[in-house]
């Protein structure tokens, strides 16, 4: 018989590993996988371009009336095996994982106007079904009735040593005072936001990696899944 396919919602702070492990969960079962934190991203990249947004302002009006102008799409790269964030035709996969971007997203992302244009998109994304989607509101907010919802946590500094490496691998100068302090700023913004803040969903499963592989970790969320899908069936 042929399985159903389920929603999978992985939601949690910044740089617990989210990512990696919705794109191989998403391989392994051949589902589409969506990063929101990129569409977020982009948006703040495209804010910063047209100085709707800096250091300590932004012009909310500016921004909502020109939301319209933004075109996002995910296009996949067959040799990265994953998707990759394209703003108004133009890959900017590199510069949204900026520390400049990762300083004002918070910012951008509580606009209720900017949530609310990316929350349809991301409906649109699921309306088929097939799909792991990690953020921060997804089990909350964008899909409140995914098969399976994870939350994800690990200790500040865990999190801000894994995004420093992460950053210096790429070609980023930056430095792990930097990024920890980034990542508890955003950790606040996130949570205490009006609209739609980082919360653990009720029925969420908490997953705290702050001591485990990915290996172990992928192992035991694969397991999770394939259970929720034969339960789907
Ligand atoms: O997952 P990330 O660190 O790349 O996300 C960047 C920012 O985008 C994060 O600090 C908050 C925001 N975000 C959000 O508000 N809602 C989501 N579903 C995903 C990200």
């Amino acid at each position: 018989m042929k399985k159903r396919k389920i929603i999978i919602a992985i939601d949690g702070f910044s740089s617990t590993g989210k990512s990696t492990i919705a794109k191989e969960l998403a391989n392994k079962l051949g589902y589409l996988y969506v990063d929101t934190g990129a569409m977020y991203r982009a948006v703040t990249l495209y804010a910063m371009q047209q100085d709707f947004v800096g250091k300590g302002y932004i012009n909310k009006e500016k921004l909502i009336e020109n939301l319209q102008n933004i075109d996002l799409k995910f296009e996949y790269n067959q040799k990265l095996k994953f998707s990759e964030m394209y703003l108004n035709g133009k890959n900017v996969e590199k510069e949204i994982r900026s520390i400049e971007v990762s300083k004002l997203v918070s910012m951008v992302s509580a606009v209720p106007e900017v949530r609310k244009k990316l929350v349809e998109q991301q409906h649109k994304m699921g309306a088929e079904k097939g799909l792991v989607m990690d953020g921060r509101d997804i089990g909350t907010v964008v899909f409140p009735d995914a098969e399976l919802k994870l939350f994800m946590t690990a200790s500040p500094e865990k999190r801000a040593y894994r995004r420093y490496k992460e950053l210096l691998d790429r070609g980023h100068e930056v430095t792990f005072e930097e990024i920890l302090h980034n990542v508890e700023q955003r950790d606040h913004l996130d949570s205490t936001r009006k609209d739609s803040p980082l919360k653990k969903a009720p029925d969420a499963i908490e997953f705290d990696n702050s001591n485990m592989g990915l290996k172990e970790q992928f192992e035991r969320i694969y397991h999770m899944a394939l259970l929720r899908i034969e339960k789907n069936a």
